[in-house]
């Protein structure tokens, strides 16, 4: 080869390597500007590392442990969670509601019902994943004709995977248990909605009789002596405890589904130190929110003999240790069900046609139990102030709220419902004609199925809790929306608020405001609809429940390990214990195993 051809080639060679050189500066630039390019079908590990770095910046950030955040959540990771750090472990999982209610029908038959219940919607899939038994109160009118001898039947219905196991409750345990303590006195306690909360000796007996009764039956369903109990929510406060004197070894994680008020709030409710006692038997109480949980300690530190230990959010009471952390609750992802919806604009014509929603008018929806924490009424109250200031919207835009009735026979919520219906017609009256009503109002029950196909037919869906722990409606209208359309306004005074920070959001007593946010979302471009929307479908799919469930089973996991080798070392603290290297060592793995 001559000098030339050498150079040449020194050249083609040379202009190779650059050209590879800037294709690859550009894909990682493309990468930095574009996070989510990764998303793309086909990249999914991309994405899954994507999401755990941005979940580990946010757990260090917040002074947590790393490792819930390096996996991708799905029913999977929580049973190798379960298998591999708790290998053995039963989970038993408590609610009041029941996942599946088994009611008769007029012709003889039996129905079955989901109920509307966050609480449910979010523990289903867990417990699916888990293969765990589930205890709730039997409420159905069929339930007791489909159980087995030992009160269980194994569900979901058609795919058995988990045991229901339910217990019975007379009328007055239901009355003062559920209606009374919980429902008038816990829950106003806890909301800010400014409904005063009714405390009674007779409901506190029998809340306190019923915690036992689930005692029993927990410890009458666990197989051995270390199980992982799930405890949900206000209707047990005292449960953890029970649960705590008669197995001492389990772990019991207690979650709190509604806010915790601050100490001077708190402090009204009678037994407010039983309370507290009760629920420091967990292992671990976990809140939906920083604030919440924060709550919680201040009222612990001022009502009880205790160590805080706010460095690691953990509570020294009575000689055990109980963590006090966030654990922000979700949905699954992907939703099951939405694989036998129709698509978007199937559900679109359906719902608008069975509405009778005329063309033109855009479709705002709410979504919820008839329970005055929702902001029902002012919603009613923002869509009257919209039509005052902006009066060119009328015909434009119908309000479809639909309302499951819940409570129904406390007068508070029977009040709540009387004022809805009278508030929606006055505004059907006031603005409505006979081929426009702008507020359509249905309180009965809906199938999931048929609550996700008006979250798909939406323009706009209206989250306006006066006081939310969380809020799932939320977190459901945007994981419904494969479309990337549609527009979510959420009352800063939920949960979910500092979570989708792309909703609109607003304050539900500003009536104002809201109609201000209410004209922003029905005029909002396509485009500006996607970009929120995309985000706020990354939160929830990085955030799903299978990491709410998985960041506690970790946490449960970390516990167990530290209290196993407590007994051990203790062993070792005794005299003529065996001294030298083996105890050096055990020394040290206690140092290593450390939580948090
Ligand atoms: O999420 C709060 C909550 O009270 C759950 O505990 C409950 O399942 C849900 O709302 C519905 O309430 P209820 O079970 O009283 O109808």
């Amino acid at each position: 080869m001559t000098q030339y051809g050498v150079l040449l080639l020194v050249l083609i060679f040379a202009s190779l390597g650059l050209s590879a050189f800037a294709i690859f500066i550009s894909i990682s630039r493309y990468r930095r500007n574009h996070p989510r390019a990764s998303a793309l079908p086909g990249s999914g590990e991309d994405v899954a590392t994507e999401a755990a770095r941005k979940v580990l910046r946010e757990f260090e950030k917040n002074g947590q442990s790393v490792d819930a955040a390096l996996v991708t959540w799905s029913p999977d990771t929580l049973r190798k969670i379960l298998a591999d750090e708790l290998p053995d472990a039963q989970v038993i999982v408590v609610s009041n509601r029941e996942p599946y209610i088994h009611n008769e029908t007029k012709d003889g038959g039996v129905e079955l019902v989901v109920p509307a219940s966050g609480l449910v919607s979010a523990l289903e899939p867990i417990t699916r994943a888990c293969a765990g038994t589930w205890i709730a109160y039997g409420g159905g009118s069929a339930d007791q004709t489909v159980v087995d001898r030992n009160d269980r039947v194994q569900v979901p219905p058609g795919h058995p995977s988990y045991t229901l196991r339910r217990v019975w409750l007379s009328d007055e345990e239901y009355q003062g248990y559920y209606l009374g303590f919980a429902n008038e006195g816990l829950w106003p306690l806890c909301h800010i909605a400014f409904t005063r909360p009714i405390f009674r000796e007779s409901d506190w007996e029998a809340y306190e009789a019923v915690n036992r009764k689930f005692a029993d039956t927990v410890v009458a369903e666990a197989r051995n002596e270390r199980p992982i109990v799930l405890v949900q929510d206000y209707h047990f406060a005292l449960l953890p405890r029970m649960i705590r004197e008669r197995l001492p070894e389990a772990i019991v994680i207690t979650f709190w589904h509604i806010p915790w008020p601050n100490s001077e709030v708190f402090s009204i409710c009678p037994w407010r130190e039983r309370i507290l006692d009760g629920l420091l038997g967990s292992s671990i109480v976990g809140f939906h929110t920083q604030y919440h949980a924060n709550n919680f300690t201040e009222s612990v530190d001022r009502f009880m003999e205790s160590r805080i230990e706010r460095a690691d959010a953990a509570i020294s009471y009575g000689g055990q240790v109980t963590l006090v952390h966030s654990y922000p609750i979700s949905i699954e992802w992907p939703v099951e069900l939405l694989k036998a919806l129709p698509n978007i604009e199937e559900c679109r014509v359906r719902v608008r046609k069975r509405f009778r929603i005329p063309a033109g008018a855009k479709l705002c929806v709410g979504v919820e139990r008839l329970d005055y924490t929702k902001g029902i009424l002012d919603r009613f109250h923002a869509l009257e102030e919209l039509f005052i200031r902006h009066p060119e919207m009328v015909g434009k835009v119908v309000f479809l709220q639909v309302a499951a009735p819940s409570r129904g026979t406390l007068p508070a919520y029977k009040q709540l419902h009387e004022e809805c219906l009278r508030c929606a017609e006055e505004l059907n009256q006031r603005y409505g004609s006979d081929s426009y009503q702008p507020v359509v109002m249905v309180a009965e029950h809906h199938s999931q199925a048929a609550v996700y196909e008006l979250y798909r037919a939406a323009d706009i869906c209206l989250v306006t809790s006066l006081h939310d722990g969380m809020n799932l409606v939320a977190k459901e209208f945007v994981a419904s929306r494969d479309d990337e359309q549609g527009v979510l306004l959420l009352s800063t005074f939920a949960g979910a608020s500092r979570e989708l920070l792309e909703a609109l959001i607003v304050n539900p007593y500003d009536a104002a405001m809201m109609s201000e946010a209410m004209l922003q979302a029905l005029t909002m471009g396509p485009d500006e609809q996607r970009e929120r929307m995309r985000r706020m479908r990354e939160i929830v799919r990085d955030n799903n429940v299978y990491r709410w469930a998985g960041s506690m089973l970790l946490d449960a996991a970390r516990l167990r390990k530290r209290g196993d080798l407590d007994r051990v070392t203790a062993l070792y603290e005794r005299p003529n214990a065996p001294t030298g290297d083996n105890v050096v060592s055990m020394f040290e793995r206690k140092q290593a195993v450390g939580f948090r």
